[in-house]
């Protein structure tokens, strides 16, 4: 059957090129995924004060989360490591205490920045939390997207075939681990 991916992108910018590498990932998907972005950005800050009432967008952000097969993270590196925007809704969808809706989920994550290192710090330190939250991780192939300022089109769309490869390769990859890992 299909497989919901849900889609988190690290970053709330309009113009963002996670948020068109994610765009190209779903149109590459094979037909066995539908990829859907959920947005993080009207998430409130987590506080463990609010546990108890929570904010309307931390309960539907949660149920959104749950509701999918699998998480795909497409995240720039802020300062070497995670934008605090995405780890706020890692916290958000975290809580309340055992009841984390990311808790077995098959994951992937892809890092994409103009600079040549590819956002490989934020990647890894992503991973770190993907640990404690027991989300079996895609592992190969790696995907730290390094010069995204040259890679797409005004349309958002990827420019040169060679990393339209690697992006087909790495989501039919995750699509394979799905379908190994998905509880
Ligand atoms: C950055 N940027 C950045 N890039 C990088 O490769 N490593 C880093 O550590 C940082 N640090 C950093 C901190 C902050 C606060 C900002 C705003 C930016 C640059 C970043 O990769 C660039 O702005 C990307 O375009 C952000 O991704 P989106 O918004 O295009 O998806």
């Amino acid at each position: 059957g299909v497989r919901n991916v849900a889609v988190v992108v690290g970053s709330l910018r309009k113009g963002s090129f996670n948020r068109m590498a994610a765009g190209a990932l779903a149109e590459l998907a094979p037909s066995s995924l539908r990829l859907s972005i959920i947005e993080i950005g009207q998430l409130p800050l987590y506080d463990q004060d609010e546990d108890a009432e929570p904010p309307a967008a931390w309960t539907a952000f949660r149920a959104q989360i749950k509701a999918a097969d699998a998480v795909l993270f497409v995240t720039p590196e802020y300062n070497r490591s995670v934008p605090g925007v995405l780890k706020n809704a890692i916290d958000v969808g975290s809580r309340p205490y055992g009841q984390s809706a990311w808790a077995g989920k098959p994951a992937a994550v892809m890092s994409v920045s103009p600079g040549a290192v590819g956002g490989f710090g934020a990647n890894h330190h992503l991973r770190q939390s993907l640990v404690f939250l027991d989300m079996p991780v895609l592992q190969q192939p790696e995907a730290y997207v390094g010069g995204a300022g040259n890679l797409f089109d005004e349309a958002g769309k990827l420019k040169n075939e060679g990393t339209q490869k690697f992006f087909k390769s790495f989501i039919d990859a995750f699509a394979a681990w799905i379908e190994r890992t998905a509880l």
